[in-house]
């Protein structure tokens, strides 16, 4: 019997370092586009895409992300029958559509070392994967890990989401090599962490979005640390794709790296355009 995606993962044990000092007691991940933080965003996509359990890594000094889904009783009373109480509403609908289970990265061992944390929350399933700090938009049409899940029911594979990038900056990210099985799906045969231009092997890079199927917990677990002395997905999916079971997939949409400066104030820009 295939097996459907009902589990999302949000690594967001990082420290946010290229944000601080904001990030120094606020995690990266309550960072607010307009009004919303970043990780409000991707828990919209992952119930956009049918999912219903959302699973947080979380790390020290991370609570607000609790208290964000949780009820806040004083406020909630405060603001009731006002015209405040509205702007609550789009949050109040979206924990209605799911539930959250937390557990945390007790050391910063890089992506793949939290992903394996989450293990305890996902189980024997396959499940998606979403980095809360690129923030993806495909305007009304369907999302970026809708169109992934569809992808995952049809091969029963790996998937990861990936962009073309200016050669120059290929050391930001994974970056794959494959073969076109269509115009926007490539079957995966090699991927480097943060590789320089010269070495890296395409101009597709990896970002924020992956479908995994489970047996990427047992691979993590046998991984070395790799690139700057951390356990990184590339490598563990690296092995899956060694046995063509990793698609790597050219979504639509928008994507924005919310996790530097730069990419934050475009997102920003783009939200506030779309509100007018
Ligand atoms: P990043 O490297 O982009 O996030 O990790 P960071 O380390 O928080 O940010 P900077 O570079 O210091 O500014 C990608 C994602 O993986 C999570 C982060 O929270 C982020 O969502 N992550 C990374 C973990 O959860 N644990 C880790 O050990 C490393």
């Amino acid at each position: 019997m295939t097996k459907k995606v009902k589990k999302c993962l949000f690594p967001a044990a990082g420290y946010g370092t290229r944000f601080l000092p904001a990030t120094k007691a606020i995690p990266k991940e309550m960072l607010p586009i307009l009004t919303k933080p970043l990780l409000e965003y991707g828990v919209s996509e992952a119930v956009e895409a049918d999912i219903n359990l959302m699973a947080i890594v979380t790390g020290r000094g991370k609570r607000a992300i609790e208290d964000h889904f949780d009820t806040s009783y004083e406020l909630e009373h405060q603001i009731q029958g006002t015209s405040k109480e509205e702007l609550l509403g789009d949050l109040r609908e979206l924990r209605s559509k799911c539930t959250f289970s937390y557990t945390r990265q007790i050391e910063m061992k890089g992506l793949g070392h939290a992903i394996l944390t989450g293990e305890v929350l996902i189980g024997n399933a396959p499940f998606a994967v979403v980095l809360a700090d690129d923030l993806c938009d495909n305007g009304d049409d369907e999302g970026v890990l809708s169109q992934m899940v569809k992808l995952y029911d049809e091969h029963q594979c790996s998937i990861v989401a990936v962009e073309e990038v200016p050669k120059e900056e290929t050391q930001k990210y994974g970056v794959i090599a494959g073969e076109f099985i269509k115009d926007d799906l490539i079957r995966v045969n090699d991927m480097v962490e943060k590789p320089s231009p010269d070495e890296a092997p395409s101009n597709l890079a990896i970002i924020g979005r992956y479908i995994l199927t489970p047996d990427i917990f047992d691979i993590i677990r046998e991984t070395k640390p790799g690139r700057g002395g951390e356990i990184q997905i590339t490598d563990a999916l690296l092995e899956q794709a060694k046995q063509g079971r990793v698609l790597a997939y050219k979504f639509k949409g928008k994507r924005f790296d919310c996790g530097s400066v730069d990419g934050f104030v475009e997102a920003t820009n783009y939200f506030y355009e779309k509100t007018k």
